[in-house]
């Protein structure tokens, strides 16, 4: 009978075992070294207004809108409503009108997960800016690390050492629902988010769909919140980061904006519930006690909805792509006695100002 352990027979027998089991390395040996986190004294301006032009419109003039499919060898749902798996496309080939059609595709599946994706994830960081490039104005974020001399690239990071993520010691789980940066005026749309280190189990991801989110609500509680606006802001990140955790630098100063909380997606003209507990803060308009408990409730039916949630599972070389104006998603930090690396690298596009769900609706700044 053989003594291996399970770990040591996936060892012995697989190629991509070095990224599979991945305990930390000194930083020379680590074949992902010139992409950890840096954390530079930069200071940004305000960012300012731009016009975004989606590229999933263009894509619903193509004869085949999934035409970028042709020679996938699967595609499979992850759940009814949210999310795609799909197996022998190299996203790294893609054209222009490809990624027109990938971009739509997203729109409407919510989540799109690319297994083998190794090649799409060592063209390394010039490519990953000229890949996000062609979604929208890559965001660079205030306050995360990334690597040297690619602010673009926002990074997760976590060893036994250390971590830069947003997380909160002192929650009895880690466990957050957001949709990244809503705070900014114009928020991300197409995201895509990949590994490059991880544990040998655990650190998923939970997603949700906001439209279903929505749909679950009865038509006249719809209707009302269609008629709301709610203040995302930044404030409490920045904090996060004065306070010495995450790295310690505030590159631009935080901002707050007002979005609506039924927003339109600009392609597919779905409806989405966009508050989220991470940095949407009150409803506008409303005494202090009804916004807190409106958006209570609203959060509470987002994080126990698992007939909304899809969880992706990462394996080596899975690259996701999410559309953050109609989902949600949380880390899942579980794997923290492991001491194993767990290394993210997020291209992150803006995309337009929210666009209310109610025609007319006045967003105040
Ligand atoms: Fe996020």
């Amino acid at each position: 009978m053989s003594t291996l352990t399970q770990t040591e027979t996936k060892t012995a027998s697989s190629p991509a075992s070095l990224i599979l089991k991945n305990p930390v390395k000194a930083e020379d040996e680590y074949r992902y070294a010139h992409l950890l986190p840096h954390f530079s004294q930069d200071r940004y301006p305000p960012l300012t207004p731009f016009e975004h032009v989606d590229p999933g419109h263009r894509a619903l003039n193509h004869p085949n809108p999934r035409a970028f499919l042709d020679n996938a060898t699967s595609v499979a749902e992850l759940t009814p409503n949210l999310g795609s798996e799909v197996r022998g496309i190299n996203l790294g080939e893609l054209g222009s009108d490809a990624r027109d059609e990938l971009a739509l595709e997203v729109a409407r599946r919510g989540l799109l997960v690319f297994r083998d994706q190794q090649d799409f994830i060592d063209r390394g960081p010039d490519f990953y800016k000229a890949w996000g490039s062609h979604f929208g104005r890559l965001h660079i974020h205030p306050a995360s690390g990334h690597p040297a001399g690619y602010p673009e690239i926002h990074l997760v990071y976590r060893d036994a050492n250390s971590t830069f993520n947003f997380e909160i010691s002192d929650s009895i789980t880690s466990t957050l629902w957001h949709t990244d940066v809503s705070y900014e005026l114009q928020p991300p749309g197409l995201t895509t988010f990949f590994l490059l280190a991880q544990p040998e189990t655990g650190g998923d991801t939970l997603f949700t769909s906001q439209v279903s989110t929505l749909k679950k609500l009865s038509p006249p509680f719809v209707a009302f919140l269609r008629t709301l606006t709610a203040v995302h802001s930044g404030v409490e990140q920045a904090d996060f980061s004065r306070s010495g955790k995450r790295g310690g630098v505030v590159r631009r100063e935080p901002v707050e904006h007002i979005h609506p909380v039924v927003r339109k997606h600009p392609v597919t003209g779905e409806e989405a519930l966009y508050v989220n507990r991470q940095f949407t803060r009150r409803i506008v308009g409303l005494k202090k006690e009804e916004s807190a408990n409106i958006l209570n409730f609203l959060y509470d039916h987002i994080d126990k909805s698992g007939d909304n949630q899809a969880r992706l599972k990462w394996e080596p070389g899975t690259v996701a792509l999410w559309d953050n104006r109609i989902t949600s998603h949380s880390a899942i930090v579980d794997y923290g006695e492991s001491k194993e690396r767990r290394h993210g690298a997020r291209i992150t596009p803006q995309a337009e100002r929210p666009i209310p769900a109610l025609d007319g609706l006045k967003l105040d700044n």
